[in-house]
This record gives C-alpha cells, sequence and structure tokens, in this order.
C-alpha cells in the first residue's frame, strides 16, 4: 500500500499536496454548483423511506472527509454497528482514498456529490464539507430523498435560513441532525437536569469562551490556499463565531430554554494579520428574553484559563445561577463541576435591602469565600429505585464520595461524537428526532451570523432582522458583510 496521504489538519506540519488533480478553481466551481444539484435532483421529487428495524444497517455516504470527517469516520462511525458505509465522496483524491481505504475499498468514491445522491444504495448523507458548501448538499440530499446529518453550523447565509427551512417543510419526514456533539454528552445533559430541577437557583447570566493560542492556518501551497485554509477568509467562514462560538451559543440556547433576542460584539484582525479577513478575536453579549445574557469571548493569542491546568484550549462554560454555578467543558474531555453561592446563604435571601444586608467595604471576607466545588456525575442511578442491590448501592454511595474529595473523575460512558452519530443512525431507522435537530441547528447558524454582522456594523443587531434579511435571493452571509470585506 502506498504511505498515507497527508490530511490538511491544523496539527499537521506537513505542507498539502499541491499536485492534486483537484485545484482551487475545482473547489470554487463546486461551491457555485448549488442551482445545478437542485435542477438535476429536484425531479426525483421528495420520498420517505419507511422506518426500519432496529436490525436494519443504515447504509449512509459521506460527503468531505477532511479533518473533521476523517476523524469521524475513523474514530466513531466505522465502529457502528448499526450503519454501514457504502458511499464516499470528496473533491480532493487523497483525503477520497484515505477514507475509502479506512473501509478496505469497499464503499463507493465519488469525485462529484450529486452522483453519490443517486446512488440508490445511499439511505443518509454526512456532510462534513466547509461552511459555505454546507447548504447545497444537504439541500440536494434531502430533495434527493437522503436523510441527513451535517456539521456545524448548518447554514451560512440568511438566504440559506429560508431555503433550508423550505426544504424540511418540504420533507418533513427526513431526519436532519447538525454537528453539536454538546447535546448528547452525558455531563451536558445532566447540568440541563441540575439546571431544570432548580440546583444552581434561576439562571441569569452564562459567560462562555474557547481561547486558543494557534493561528489557526494550515501549510499550503499558494493554489490550494482557498481549499485548505478556507476558515479564514469571509467568502467561505464564518470565522471563530462559526467554528467554535457556534457549540457555545448552543448549549447556552438551550440551558435557558430560548434563543437569543439580540446580540451585540467588537471583533478585530489584531495579531494574525496573515491575509485572512475573518477576525482572530471576538467578544460578544447576546440578550435572552428572560433578561439572561451570554457573554461570549473567543482568542487566539492566549489559552491560558484560570484554575485549570489540563492540556487543551481554554474552553468553557460558566452557568451562573441565583444559588450557585456550574463550569462545564467538553475539552479536551468532558468535566463538569457544581458551585454553591455561600455569599447568598450568609446574606439571606432576600438582598434588596433586608437586615443582613451589608454594602460594599463592609461585607467581610468570609462572606466572600466560594464554596468547594462538586463534580457533576452524569450518570448517577437512582439509588432507592427498585432493583439496586446492597452491593451495587454501596459501590455507587463510594463513587460519589471520591468524586467528591476529588480523587476519582467521573467520566462519560461513550464519547459524544460517537454518541450523536450513532443517534442520528438510530433516528433514522426507528422514525426518533435529533436532539440537535435542523431548528436548532437553524437558530445556531443565525446566532453565528448576526454576531459576525454585529461586529461588522458595530451594532446592536436584533434576531427579529433575520426574517428580512436574504429575502431577495441574495447569498452573500448578511447585509453588512460587502461593507466589512472591503
Ligand atoms: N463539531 C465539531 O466539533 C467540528 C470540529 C471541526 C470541524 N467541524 C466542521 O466540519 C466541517 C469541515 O471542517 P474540516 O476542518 O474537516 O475542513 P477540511 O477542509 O479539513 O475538510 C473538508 C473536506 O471537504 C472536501 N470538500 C470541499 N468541497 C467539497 C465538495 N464540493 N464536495 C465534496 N467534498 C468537498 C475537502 O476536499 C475536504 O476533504 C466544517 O463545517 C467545520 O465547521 C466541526
Amino acid at each position: 500500500m502506498a504511505d498515507k496521504p497527508t490530511l490538511p489538519t491544523p496539527e499537521n506540519t506537513q505542507p498539502a499536496n499541491g499536485d492534486s488533480a483537484v485545484g482551487r478553481r475545482t473547489f470554487v466551481k463546486a461551491a457555485g454548483a448549488a442551482t445545478a444539484a437542485a435542477a438535476a435532483l429536484s425531479s426525483h421529487g421528495p420520498f420517505v423511506r419507511k422506518a426500519k428495524g432496529a436490525e436494519t444497517k443504515l447504509r449512509y455516504g459521506w460527503v468531505g472527509p477532511g479533518s473533521r470527517g476523517f476523524r469521524l469516520l475513523q474514530r466513531h462511525a466505522q465502529h457502528i454497528d448499526i450503519g454501514e458505509c457504502v458511499a464516499i465522496c470528496d473533491i480532493y483524491e487523497p483525503n477520497l482514498q484515505q477514507a475509502i481505504e479506512l473501509f478496505g475499498g469497499k464503499p463507493t468514491g465519488y469525485t462529484d456529490y450529486r452522483k453519490l445522491l443517486e446512488d440508490p444504495n445511499v439511505d443518509a448523507v454526512f456532510v462534513t464539507v466547509p461552511l459555505f458548501v454546507h447548504y447545497e448538499v444537504t439541500k440536494a440530499a434531502l430533495e434527493a430523498g437522503k436523510h441527513v446529518f451535517c456539521e456545524k453550523s448548518l447554514v451560512f447565509t440568511p438566504a440559506e435560513v429560508h431555503g433550508l427551512r423550505a426544504v424540511h417543510e418540504a420533507n418533513p419526514n427526513l431526519v436532519i441532525q447538525v454537528g453539536l456533539q454538546r447535546r448528547y454528552s452525558q455531563f451536558y445533559q445532566a447540568a440541563k437536569k441540575l439546571i431544570d430541577d432548580g440546583a444552581i437557583g434561576k439562571v441569569t447570566h452564562i459567560q462562555a469562551q474557547w481561547h486558543r493560542n494557534t493561528s489557526w492556518r494550515r501549510q499550503a501551497t499558494p493554489e490550494m490556499e482557498d481549499q485548505i485554509n478556507w476558515r479564514l477568509y469571509r467568502r467561505y467562514s464564518g470565522g471563530l463565531c462559526a467554528e467554535l462560538m457556534s457549540h457555545q451559543v448552543d448549549v447556552a440556547d438551550w440551558f435557558i430554554g430560548a434563543y437569543p433576542t439580540s446580540v451585540t460584539g467588537v471583533g478585530g484582525i489584531d495579531y494574525w494579520k496573515d491575509g485572512r479577513d475573518i477576525y482572530d478575536n471576538i467578544q460578544l453579549i447576546f440578550e435572552y428574553p428572560g433578561g439572561e445574557k451570554l457573554q461570549y469571548s473567543s482568542i487566539t493569542t492566549n489559552r491560558h484559563i484560570q484554575g485549570r491546568r489540563v492540556p487543551g484550549d481554554g474552553c468553557r462554560e460558566v452557568i451562573l445561577g441565583t444559588d450557585g454555578a456550574i463550569e462545564i467543558t467538553l475539552i479536551p474531555y468532558g468535566e463538569g463541576m457544581r458551585f454553591r453561592d455561600p455569599m447568598k446563604e450568609k446574606m439571606g435571601a432576600d438582598t434588596g435591602g433586608g437586615e443582613t444586608w451589608k454594602a460594599g467595604a463592609t461585607v467581610g471576607t468570609d462572606t466572600l469565600e466560594q464554596g468547594e466545588g462538586v463534580p457533576l456525575v452524569p450518570n448517577l442511578r437512582d439509588l432507592n429505585g427498585d432493583g439496586v442491590g446492597f452491593i451495587e448501592k454501596e459501590f455507587e454511595f463510594a463513587k460519589r464520595w471520591m468524586y467528591n474529595k476529588g480523587i476519582m473523575s467521573p467520566s462519560e460512558e461513550k464519547d459524544p461524537e460517537y454518541v450523536e452519530l450513532e443517534s442520528f443512525m438510530r433516528d433514522v431507522l426507528d422514525g426518533g428526532r435529533p436532539r440537535s435537530d435542523v431548528e436548532v441547528g437553524l437558530q445556531d447558524s443565525i446566532a453565528v451570523m448576526l454576531a459576525n454582522l454585529s461586529m461588522d456594523e458595530q451594532r446592536k443587531v436584533y434576531f427579529s432582522e433575520i426574517e428580512q434579511m436574504g429575502k431577495d435571493g441574495e447569498m452573500t452571509r448578511a447585509a453588512g458583510a460587502e461593507k466589512a470585506d472591503n
């Protein structure tokens, strides 16, 4: 077997293969194929496959096995026994071949996704192409009657928001899932349950950050620059908002139980002045209908995170409630802590002027101490439930004691990425509804677009504005994008 081709990953220090048969021209041309693809496929008309028995395998195709796609295939999809990869498509030959070889050469290879969609063996499609190609592949797949798993963020422009909603309404029985894997994490689900049960009181604020110390640039020859470094350019990418913030604004939406009403932000290209035109640092505030705020930060010059000494990114969400807080992250591995708020307990519930209130400097230092964190244990069993034996109960108590003493860290039973893929396959086979469904994905994409618009136009943008955007068929990112592009 020949040497494995080099995948263009950020970690990869090898120059990308510049002599590929597929160059930038093809890349950009492929992006413009939306209309043609839709026209070619619309004659098939929507059709709905009947839900199959759990023993039936889902036969799926994969479009765009690049850095993300290959990771999902290699680490997870190939090990999921209710699915079978029957077709793979990529415009970049080395990536296509590497993915096909992963399955011993069995899947049919395509360089045009429209051909893959015509393949009658394909029931569902995984879409892991760059953001600006998500919509055309997803739309064409749905119109060809295929269920779709598409990476976040789901769509790129306001016109695509309206367009995908329409395609979904015309094909309501086809499953659409978006790659927001936190929704499939036991930690995040445990946090959501605690919040809904009132464990930290009323959630009023969320602080989220994704801080890195890296340029995000992948090595590429000049002719492959756009194809390899698409993330750095507005014509293909939503920048930090799309690539990182999308995960965390989704967590805020989920935990608060609503979508934002407005966003205000400041962004700049202040350090990595290397020709990119996406912001290299962003600071945003989202407002929610109940007055809740999400304060968001993503930078590329320092990954420090207070109180955390683990490898990986400075990435986490802090959920602040009136009775306590939850700190949670999925990077580099799931971790969640709950803190009570002793200040509130010491000062009394009524801090609006009651007897216990002391202002400013008169607040003693003892009231300022922060409670010890308690790990979130995602898979706690109901120990009083029937069928829990004595030994099992003792073991569970011991485990909880060790978590609380910090002797043992709780871990997820399965990687949320594995769970999201398996869950999609299961939902297609059994007719279920994904946790990160099309509406979750569209709202998430709207937050990305409007956050960028707010920074571009230096103003507060209301989420209701999306309804007026993109209706004339324009496919640019949002009104205001032209200004910033110049
Ligand atoms: N959920 C997550 O945590 C997560 C993490 C990383 C990336 N992603 C998302 O995954 C997507 C891909 O990111 P990536 O880093 O893998 O990008 P990438 O550039 O490494 O891979 C994209 C692949 O798509 C192929 N491609 C491009 N246009 C195509 C077309 N028209 N038809 C077929 N193949 C085409 C490219 O050749 C490449 O192999 C992005 O939307 C990104 O936001 C999600």
